[in-house]
């Protein structure tokens, strides 16, 4: 190699181009958009449509759009079956991705131009809400509940979680979280999707790489270690004496730090004050006594803020949503983002294969198994 290059973990490398998103320190849009903007404004089906079309829908294309993800939403018998037979201690990450997988192979379209792809990724983002709420069914003793078109893509899972129409309330939090969590540029999830994709496999296999991926609590699993972190607690003392131990101890403080944001995440900061407020319509004054014991001593100590998992976690808590479902949810949101990664790279493709720096034993001769001491 004539130019070497090489940063752990590619910080700071610019390792492809993009027009879905960009993350700043000062701003965070898609396609354009500010996220304060579509986060205020926006339903997470507009949003989708945005990340997957590249503009805004009209009117039309949005009930049209809203039609097809309907259409997609009923999971197969053999899905249920299979999911119903994974045992009850697997986690949801990993019942999702078999259950994503699985759906894969009741393919919805032909061919790989565009329009099929953008219905392949329809039909992924259709069935992952479905999927999840007959696991949370399943785990409770209940058989799946039949999706009800005409519900928005937030009503839509708590309906089918839970049978009922969800609260006003419950709904706009779910869809904020969906729109704050769509898409993050080359975040890890992303960029292993986009890996995939270069090799020309198919929409379903990359979703499930960006599943497997999200998983780790480095990434997408955080939002369910930081709410296990906070129900740890009982008062704010309590949350601060252990915090302060745990960074004089180089503890990993779940739903702090980012690589790209030094100055805090726009995402946590446009939902924090609805989750603060939500705590207080709910007399839980104590999480959040402990919520900010944690935040405010990781940030004194460490000056490092929190990211959109930490209010996340929270919110999802407050909304009486089980743990173990946070980072599925994100899962619900952020196939939008992967799949507008998948198709930008499909359809303008060179395969992503970088180099590595060897730091192995030099060259050698093989020695036979007898003459090996
Ligand atoms: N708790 C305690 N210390 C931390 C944390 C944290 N959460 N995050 C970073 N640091 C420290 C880190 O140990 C290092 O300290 P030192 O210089 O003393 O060794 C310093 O801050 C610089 O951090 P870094 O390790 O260079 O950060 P990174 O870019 O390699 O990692 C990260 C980024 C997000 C993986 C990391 O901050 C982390 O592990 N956070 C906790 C997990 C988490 O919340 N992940 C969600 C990420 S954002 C949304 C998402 O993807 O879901």
């Amino acid at each position: 190699m004539s130019e070497e290059l090489y940063r752990p973990g590619l910080e700071g490398i610019i390792a492809g181009e993009t027009e879905v998103s960009t993350v700043e320190q000062d701003s965070l849009a898609y396609r354009g958009y500010r996220i304060e903007g579509l986060a205020e404004h926006a339903s997470f089906e507009e949003v989708a449509y945005l990340l997957l079309e590249g503009e805004l829908p009209t009117a039309p294309q949005l009930a049209d759009f809203r039609k097809r993800l309907d259409q997609h939403r009923a999971i197969q018998p053999e899905i249920v079956e299979t999911v119903r037979m994974i045992p009850k201690s697997v986690g949801g990450m990993d019942v999702l991705r078999t259950g994503v997988s699985m759906a894969g192979h009741f393919d919805v379209a032909k061919g790989d131009e565009r329009p099929a792809l953008v219905e392949r990724a329809i039909h992924a983002l259709a069935v992952v809400p479905s999927i999840i709420a007959a696991r949370l069914r399943l785990l409770d003793g209940k058989e799946p509940i039949d999706p009800k078109p005409g519900l928005s893509h937030a009503a839509q899972f708590l309906y089918m979680a839970f049978g009922k129409a969800p609260s006003e309330l419950e709904e706009k939090l779910l869809n904020l979280t969906l729109v704050l969590y769509a898409e993050h540029e080359f975040n890890a999830s992303a960029f292993a999707a986009r890996v995939c994709a270069s090799t020309l496999s198919d929409l379903y296999s990359a979703m499930v790489t960006g599943i497997a991926t999200l998983k780790g609590p480095l990434h997408g699993g955080a939002n369910e270690e930081a709410m296990k972190l906070i129900s740890r607690f009982k008062s704010g003392d309590e949350a601060k004496a252990w915090t302060e131990e745990g960074i004089k101890n180089k503890a990993k403080i779940m739903g702090f730090g980012h690589r790209v944001y030094k100055n805090g995440d726009h995402r946590a900061r446009i939902l924090e004050p609805l989750m603060a407020d939500l705590a207080r319509e709910r007399n839980q004054q104590a999480k959040l006594d402990v919520y900010f014991a944690i935040k405010n001593t990781v940030f004194d100590r460490k000056q490092i803020h929190m990211n959109v998992d930490y209010p996340c976690g929270l919110t999802y808590y407050l909304m009486g949503l089980p743990i173990d479902i946070y980072t599925p949810l994100f899962v619900a949101s952020r196939v939008s983002g992967w799949a507008a990664h998948y198709i930008e790279q499909y359809t303008n493709n060179r395969i992503i294969r970088p180099r590595s720096r060897y730091v192995g034993p030099a060259l050698r001769d093989y020695i036979s198994v007898s003459e090996r001491g």
